[in-house]
Parts: C-alpha cells; structure tokens; sequence
C-alpha cells in the first residue's frame, strides 16, 4: 500500500510541497485548505499531470479533514505569510490560533502520523503543534534548517564555483535572524569552507543567509519563497517515508541536548521510519554555543507571548 501524506494549506507552499512529493512518486497526497475550491483545484490539475510525469498516485483536495484520515506524515504550512516589512515573529498570534485548531482536526483523524511543521514563526509553532498534539517528540518536527543551509548551500557553490553536489552546510538555531550558520561544518568535497573563503567573505555570506527569507520577499512582494521551502520539507519527507536514517537540521524539542531543555531549535536529526530517531549532538566552539543558546533564547521569549 502506499504511503499517505497530507498538506494542510494548499497556499504556495502547500501547492509546491505536493508538487515535490508526486513528482518523486513517494505517497498519495491530500490537499487541504480552509478556502473551497483551492484545494481541489490544485488536486485535480497536479493528478492530470502523472500521466505525463508516469507517476501512479492519488491527489485529492479537501476543506474538512476526514480524507486526511490514517495519514502517514502531516504537513501543517496553514497560515499567513510575510509581506515585504513583516518579519516571521509578526506573524505569532495568527499562525497560533491556525495552528491549534489545524492541529486537534488533523489529531483527530491521524493519531499516528508524523507532523511536520512548516507555518512561521517555526520554533514557536511546532511548540504549538507539540503541545497541542500531545505526541511524542519524536513525531514533532518543524522544517527549517535544512532550507536555510540550502541557501547557505548555494551561496557557497556560487561563491568557489563548483558544484552543489559537492556542497555540504548546517545551519542550526531558530528559523529567524539569530539563526546560526556552522561555517565549520560546512564543507566542499569534505573541505571546510574555511580553509577556502576567507573569514570577511564567509560572514558576508552567513548574513545573506540569515536575510534569506527576506531577500525573496523584497522581490516577490506578495509573500514569501516557497520553491526551496517546498523542496526543503520533501527531502524531510522523503526520509521518513524510505526510513533512510537521514541526518539533517530540524527544529526538535530539546530536553537536556545542547544544555537547552523544553523549546524546539534547529539541531541535527537523524530522520527515519518513527520522526526524529536521533538529535545528534555536535561539538560546538564557546562563541558557537553562546549563539545558539542566544537563539533559544529568542524562541523561549516568542513562545511566553502564547503561552506554550
Ligand atoms: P500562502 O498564503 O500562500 O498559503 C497559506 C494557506 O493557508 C492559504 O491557502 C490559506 O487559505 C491557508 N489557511 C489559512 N488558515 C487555514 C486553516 N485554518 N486551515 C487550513 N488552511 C488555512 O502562504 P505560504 O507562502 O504557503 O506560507 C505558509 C506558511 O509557511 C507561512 O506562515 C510562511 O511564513 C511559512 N513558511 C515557512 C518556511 C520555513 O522555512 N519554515 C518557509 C516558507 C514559508
Ligand atoms: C523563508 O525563510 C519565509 O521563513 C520563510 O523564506
């Protein structure tokens, strides 16, 4: 039988997310958005193109949550986006009341699938999701590292000019201006960047990273970037539903990892078959952990605004 996923938001990265996720052939997909009509619309012309892709998958769109039943992995991006001058924390107490009731109808239907959290603020919103879902840690996971070292990714194979095969990078923290991007561990063929960008250049590029999501919504005006975001979420997807023991940085609940204990922060995870399998816990420099625990500290502060 194949595996279900289910996208709750059929907005521009709900929409991308399925797109990825049929494309590679990896489940059948629900679509659901609280606008009538989006979701299924955008259901019915992404099935008409499997033919042409050769992928046999259903794609069905909903405005309730009874087709997202005995789903595998749930995908939450339901809530508002950025607009040029907003920044992700403007965006709390909407997404927070979206998220709390999109997460007790998708609880509902689906008591053993898998979250994986998309909507902003991330840190606060996968808190959101875990208190309100009431799984296990392992089931609870928010996407963002692995969209922010992508960038970090690409900065850096357009800097040395090599391929972005070659290109590994880790960003850990919050999903917000006090992210942390590891120059250390982030490596060219297995060389670290450090060995062959200099120290200036390299914080220039650590910068554009962390002004990544804003970059796009100066240009984009109307929201926010989601063909990156999408494909970010699907590679957190695609290891959960091929149980590849993945390892890639995701916001997870910590409890005593990193010394940080009760907020999710981007750390790196080993993804399979049941979430979160491992936090894998890395050596960090003085002026390294001072940055993250600055970050936890950021999110701790987002998340007493809610309460969660
Ligand atoms: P969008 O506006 O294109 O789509 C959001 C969709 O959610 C809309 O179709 C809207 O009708 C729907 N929605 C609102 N309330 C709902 C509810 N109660 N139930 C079901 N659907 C509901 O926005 P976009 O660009 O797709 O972004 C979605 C969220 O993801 C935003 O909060 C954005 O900031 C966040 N985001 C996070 C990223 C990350 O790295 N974690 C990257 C990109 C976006
Ligand atoms: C981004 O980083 C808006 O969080 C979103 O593009």
């Amino acid at each position: 039988m194949r595996k279900k996923v289910s996208i709750i938001g059929a907005g521009n990265v709900g929409a991308t997310c399925a797109h990825w996720l049929v494309a590679k052939e990896l489940a059948d997909v629900v679509l659901v958005d609280v606008i009538e009509g989006i979701p299924q619309g955008k259901a019915l012309d992404l099935l008409e193109a499997m033919p042409i892709e050769r992928c046999d998958v259903s794609i069905v769109g909903a405005n309730d949550y009874a087709a997202t039943a005995n789903s595998d992995i749930v995908i939450i991006t339901a809530g508002i986006a950025r607009k040029p001058g907003m920044s992700r924390d403007d965006l709390l107490n909407t997404n927070y009341k979206i998220m709390s009731d999109v997460v007790s109808k998708v609880v509902a239907q689906s008591p053993e699938s898998i979250l994986i959290v998309v909507a902003n603020p991330l840190d606060a919103m996968a808190q959101t999701a875990y208190r309100q879902a009431g799984f296990n840690r392992q089931r609870v996971i928010g996407m963002a590292g692995v969209l922010d070292s992508a960038r970090f990714r690409t900065f850096i194979a357009d800097e040395l000019k090599v391929s972005v095969e070659n290109v590994t990078a880790f960003v850990l923290g919050g999903h917000g201006d006090t992210m942390v991007p590891l120059a250390r561990y982030s490596t060219v063929a297995g060389i670290p960047i450090t060995e062959l960008i200099s120290p200036e250049r390299i914080e220039q590029m650590v910068q554009r990273t962390r002004d990544g999501g804003a970059e796009i919504v100066k240009y984009l005006k109307s929201g926010s970037a989601y063909y990156a975001p999408g494909s970010a979420t699907i590679e957190m997807a695609e290891a959960i539903l091929k149980d590849k023991k993945k390892i890639l940085p995701c916001a997870a609940y910590l409890d005593g990892e990193y010394g940080i204990s009760g907020y999710f922060i981007g750390v790196p995870c080993k993804l399979g078959a049941g979430g979160i399998e491992q936090i894998v816990e890395i050596k960090l420099t003085p002026a390294e952990d001072a940055a993250l625990k600055k970050s936890a500290e950021a999110v701790k502060n987002l998340c007493a605004v809610i309460g969660v």
